[in-house]
């Protein structure tokens, strides 16, 4: 057996030993899907983490140098069963949330994930509608599993894929995996009917922007909507640098320069991307050759609407991308805890609610490294 190196400073989350506590506040508060928080923002789309393990090591999101064999990854123990996210997903359903996104990590290594999507697809919104269930993927098993997803419930799904060239692809995944199976992969997803498909690309200076182009080429016309996200300064691992940064003002200019393209109207409030369509000769929009999106989350952030939480793989709820505390949700559920007191606290802690990271960035005090200020890992709590 190898010796196994206890880090004196957990990796994962330092604030581990003293997350915030899942408070059992006086006055109860029910559910009746009009949960707004402190700037009257509602609660609309749930991203639970299934795993915190991914088979890539992608350098923005989990650098080999931290993400090494010797990573404290959750013990399995730690981690919610089906049973338990379902239940808290049920109960989010009730405040308003009408969206589900599973991610990770990499959320199809979770072990029979196909037995999670069959329980959360029965699930309803307040207005008795089925939840829109989708997943973000790095693609790499989706050739395997894409049927039986779709069999399951899953409505449609979010595929990451940084660039066409393959050695710019297995540079950018780290672990030299070819971008030909994940093309056949997304091929898989769309013959199973797991639509629409969405194509996320994170741009870095330096690194891909070579790629957007031909990116773009590809899926133009595709039926799939490609979008472009900025590299972002999520987690504490990934050394991010402003000047690697690429401003979506920027990608949007340069893909004019081949193809002339008109911005469309949101699609839904509180989302991420700004949308933009092929034009066609007469400056309307194209809509068989579709649209593409970018998402600005460092030059033009998107707080203001901001209605997503995200719940972590051990089950703590996080109410920004940026934040370095969750509350814990899990003694509720493993606790006494009935289900209107876990309506009552998860309203509590959205209510509570002002986080605006992006908006305030330029305004954060340096982070000293302190673990108190270390901010959660994508991987952990998911994109
Ligand atoms: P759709 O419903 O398919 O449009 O999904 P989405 O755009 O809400 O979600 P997706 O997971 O595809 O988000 C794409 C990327 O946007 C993520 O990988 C993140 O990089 C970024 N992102 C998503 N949500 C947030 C957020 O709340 N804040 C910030 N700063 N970035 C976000
Ligand atoms: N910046 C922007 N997006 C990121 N993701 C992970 N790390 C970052 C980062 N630093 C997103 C990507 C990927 C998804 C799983 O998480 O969109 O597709
Ligand atoms: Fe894995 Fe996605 Fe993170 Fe890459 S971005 S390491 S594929 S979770
Ligand atoms: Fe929402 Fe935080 Fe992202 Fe702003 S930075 S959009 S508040 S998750």
């Amino acid at each position: 057996m190898s010796e196994r190196v206890i880090p004196l400073v957990d990796q994962r989350i330092p604030t581990l030993s003293a997350p915030a506590a899942a408070f059992e506040p006086a006055t109860r508060m029910a559910a009746n899907g009009l949960l707004a928080d402190r700037l009257g923002r509602p609660l609309r789309d749930l991203r639970i983490s299934v795993t915190d393990r991914c088979n890539f090591r992608c350098n923005y999101c989990m650098p080999k140098e931290t993400f090494d064999k010797d990573y404290p990854y959750l013990p399995h123990s730690a981690l919610l069963s089906f049973e338990e996210i379902t239940r808290v997903a049920r109960l989010f359903a009730a405040h308003g949330v009408r969206k589900i996104r599973l991610t990770g990590g990499e959320p199809l290594l979770r072990k029979n994930i196909e037995i999670l999507i069959k329980q959360l697809a029965a699930l309803r919104t307040v207005d008795g509608e089925p939840l829109d269930l989708t997943l973000t993927t790095n693609g790499s098993l989706l050739t395997r599993k894409a049927q039986a997803l779709k069999d399951a419930g899953l409505r449609r799904i979010t595929v990451s894929l940084d660039g066409l060239d393959d050695a710019v692809f297995r540079r950018m995944n780290d672990v030299d995996f070819p971008v030909a199976d994940v093309l056949a992969g997304i091929e898989a997803a769309k013959a199973a009917g797991l639509g629409p498909i969405k194509i996320n690309m994170v741009v870095k200076r330096g690194t891909n922007e070579h790629e957007i182009l031909p990116m773009v080429r590809h899926f133009k016309g595709s039926g799939m909507v490609l979008r472009f996200i900025e590299y972002m300064d999520v987690g504490a691992t990934n050394g991010w640098r402003m000047d690697e940064v690429l401003p979506s003002s920027e990608v949007v200019k340069l893909i004019q320069t081949e193809m002339p393209l008109i911005q469309l109207e949101p699609s839904a409030p509180g989302e991420t991307a700004e949308r933009w369509g092929f034009a066609d000769a007469e400056g309307r929009h194209d809509v068989a050759a579709g649209e593409i999106g970018v998402i600005s989350s460092v030059t033009h952030a998107f707080c203001g609407d901001c209605n997503r939480a995200r719940l972590s793989t051990e089950g703590r709820l996080y109410l920004c991308l940026f934040a370095t505390q969750g509350h814990d949700l899990r003694s509720l559920i493993r606790g006494e805890a009935s289900d209107a007191d876990i309506i009552s606290a998860i309203g509590h802690i959205w209510g509570a609610r002002d986080d605006r990271y992006s908006e305030q960035r330029a305004a954060q005090p340096p982070d000293t490294g302190h673990p108190s200020q270390r901010r959660v890992e994508m991987s952990y709590i998911g994109g």
